[in-house]
């Protein structure tokens, strides 16, 4: 039996409004291999609660559209599902937020700073972001716990010793809220989907991000380890601490319970945008994947099939 494990505070630095807790801003910036920490005060207002805005984005490579005439806004108390086909541009629209690539025409602001004109290199320790491209890119032979506070190193270069053991704290509980702290020894290449998803996702949270960013996550999943992350997805939603958070997923059964808005995606454009009650619907989901589809809620939970 799953029990939902209490969230040290101490997680998330980056604490929002709800809690009435002073914004902490870290900037960590290489400077000859030294690394400088600035700490900012409280939120200014409250133009500072958008993480992402997108005006009018489209990406296109060739003749492809993969995305065109985006708005989005992501607030930082707000939990988003991106929904939509394989192919809608799911991915691209999560890459645009993770600032790894730019649009072709429109306005991307990531944590108020405009795409193209900030150092993406600055922007992306702040960003928290787990893809499969990722997963392909850790060594088989890295440890669990190797993996996660790598994230750290990465970030902050060569920093102070005395921080090494509050890495290795912060890394341990996250290994402790994802459920796999007795796996931090293993080897990253003997675990399994499920396992694997867990790692990343305590290692997207490591450098204690402003945003939090899931691009597929129970993808390859079998039942029971989809319900375990689903779960631990919604305790994490709920926590008014966590960062902003956006997960992409192509299935309804994925929501985790919390979440609460959603964009529908479908060929690159977007069907509907809103409060994930309002939005998700049998209407907006058939033109979604373009089919007759039904609805169903259980509790908090949904499912869909097609009409029969
Ligand atoms: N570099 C590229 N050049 C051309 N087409 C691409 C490129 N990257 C992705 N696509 C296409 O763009 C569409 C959207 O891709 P993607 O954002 O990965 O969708 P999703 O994550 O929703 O499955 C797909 O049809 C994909 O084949
Ligand atoms: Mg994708």
């Amino acid at each position: 039996m799953l029990r939902a494990p209490a969230a040290p505070k101490s997680l998330y630095r980056h604490r929002n409004r709800h809690t009435g807790g002073e914004r902490v801003t870290r900037t960590a910036t290489r400077d000859n291999g030294r690394v400088t920490e600035q700490t900012q005060g409280a939120w200014a207002d409250p133009g500072d609660d958008l993480v992402v805005r997108m005006s009018e984005v489209a990406v296109r490579r060739g003749r492809n559209e993969l995305l065109s005439g985006v708005n989005w806004d992501v607030e930082l108390d707000e939990r988003w599902v991106v929904l939509g086909a394989n192919g809608a541009g799911k991915t691209t629209l999560l890459r645009l937020a993770a600032a790894e690539m730019h649009p072709t025409t429109g306005a991307v602001d990531l944590l108020g700073e405009r795409l193209g004109r900030v150092d993406v290199f600055e922007l992306r320790p702040r960003i928290g972001f787990c893809s499969a491209a990722l997963a392909g890119r850790v060594p088989p032979d890295e440890t669990v716990r190797d993996v996660v506070v790598s994230a750290g190193y990465a970030v902050l270069g060569r920093w102070r010793e005395e921080y090494d053991t509050l890495d290795h704290n912060r890394a341990e509980e996250l290994l402790g809220v994802l459920g796999i702290a007795h796996l931090a020894e293993r080897q990253f290449g003997t675990l399994s989907e499920g396992e694997r998803k867990r790692t990343l996702i305590a290692r997207a949270l490591m450098t204690d991000p402003e945003m939090l960013l899931l691009d597929e996550p129970a993808a390859g999943l079998d039942l029971g380890g989809r319900e375990d992350l689903v779960a631990r997805l919604s305790w994490l939603a709920q926590d008014p601490d966590a960062p902003a958070t956006v997960l992409v997923t192509h299935h309804v059964e994925e929501i985790p319970p919390g979440f609460t808005h959603l964009l529908l995606l479908k060929d690159g454009q977007t069907v509907a945008s809103g409060l994930l009650e309002d939005v998700l619907t049998s209407e907006n989901l058939s033109k979604t994947f373009g089919q007759e589809l039904r609805l169903e809620r259980s509790g908090q939970r949904y499912f869909a099939h097609r009409a029969a």
